[in-house]
């Protein structure tokens, strides 16, 4: 499983990037305007993401007709050969996801949440496909039951190009944990999960001795 990055924030991506262990980043709106994003600068902030991150970079369309996200997502894919348009799970979304792969521009469809959706997705055109977990979580259904039929669908099928389901809406490791045992493809983290995927009391317990230990040797 490929771990991807999911925030707009400049410094989170370049400290998980210093770790090795970023393979690409998603976006959205919400996560823009949490770094206090403005619309002038939107585009400038994607292409500057793209420098960092040696890997794809979800930049999300805000718009609902089909030739609006096609615009908006060409727009968007010309600012970087690592942008992916990410566009949401609707009919217009999938004619434009159609359009924008037949350009050879590749597409995330986001807010993604049945299999049938899912199956759509990947039959327009999608290059990935993000499940939210998370969400279903918040309104006591079973996200990671949702993940796992979707993984085991899209599995099933060939779709004439490549596939690959991102887990996202990610809120804690125990998903990371699912994510990974259910065969997502990627699994996209806020930067306080990732952190939280690292740190283990065993480890800290077992170095702490490990340095203590240490310190008799070096005074011996
Ligand atoms: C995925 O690409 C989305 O940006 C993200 O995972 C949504 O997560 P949330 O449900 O925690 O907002």
């Amino acid at each position: 499983m490929k771990f991807f990055l999911d925030t707009a924030s400049i410094s989170e991506i370049e400290e998980a990037v210093s770790w090795g262990v970023v393979s690409g980043v998603t976006t959205n709106p919400t996560l823009y305007a949490r770094e206090g994003g403005k619309l002038a600068e939107f585009h400038a902030h994607i292409k500057r993401i793209c420098d960092i991150v040696d890997g794809p970079v979800s930049a999300e369309t805000v718009t609902l007709t089909r030739d609006e996200i096609v615009a908006e997502g060409e727009t968007l894919a010309a600012l970087d050969p690592h942008v992916v348009v990410k566009v949401p799970t609707m009919p217009e979304g999938l004619a434009a996801t159609k359009a924008l792969s037949e350009r050879g521009i590749a597409v995330n469809m986001t807010l993604c949440f049945t299999v049938p959706q899912a199956i759509l997705a990947a039959r327009s055109g999608a290059r990935y496909i993000s499940p939210f977990v998370g969400r279903f979580d918040d309104i006591s259904e079973d996200g990671l039951e949702q993940l796992g039929n979707t993984i085991a669908a899209i599995g099933n099928y060939e779709f004439g190009h490549p596939v690959e389901v991102i887990a996202a809406s990610i809120r804690h490791p125990q998903h990371v944990v699912a994510s990974a045992l259910l065969g997502a493809d990627i699994c996209t983290v806020p930067f306080k999960v990732l952190g939280q995927c690292v740190k283990h009391p065993l480890t800290d317990r077992g170095l702490e001795s490990f340095l203590a230990d240490w310190e008799k040797v070096r005074n011996s």
